[in-house]
């Protein structure tokens, strides 16, 4: 099973940003605790992040074609803004699963909408870093 994880912008600030809602742990902490999940699982993993609305879109293209399985995808703020990137899984027809650290319904109303999350077969939300463990156990389950 081959899965990409997608990050959006900001994720790689972890550590630095608002550590009272996101933590003390940082992006390469992230990494490595993805990595380690994948071991676990037995499945590979690509992670990537940007904070560039179309780069992600073209990484999710990519996925197409690249042998990509599976996408776990926490978009950060393009979340409650992208319909490019809702476009973009829909478009690649891969199944989603949507991860966020915080738990963004217990948060402003703006990130209570997720254009994202109407791609996303399952959705992680709020559970830290152990919600992309899950989304990684939920698409190597399938
Ligand atoms: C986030 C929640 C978003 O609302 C926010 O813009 C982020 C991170 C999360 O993982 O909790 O950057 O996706």
């Amino acid at each position: 099973m081959k899965l990409l994880v997608v990050n959006g912008p900001n994720l790689n600030m972890l550590g630095i940003r608002e550590r009272h809602i996101y933590g003390d742990r940082d992006y390469d902490a992230l990494c490595r605790y993805i990595q380690g999940e994948a071991v676990k699982l037995g499945c590979e993993v690509e992670i990537f992040q940007s904070n560039h609305e179309g780069t992600i879109v073209d990484r999710i293209q990519a996925a197409y074609s690249d042998g990509t399985q599976g996408i776990v995808i926490n978009p950060a703020a393009y979340t409650h803004t992208s319909v490019a990137i809702l476009d973009a899984l829909k478009a690649v027809q891969l199944p989603a699963v949507e991860v966020h650290i915080s738990d963004v319904n217990q948060r402003e109303a703006f990130r209570h909408v997720s254009y994202a999350g109407m791609a996303c077969e399952a959705h992680f939300i709020g559970l830290g870093f152990e919600g992309y463990g899950k989304a990684m156990a939920y698409l190597c389950g399938k």
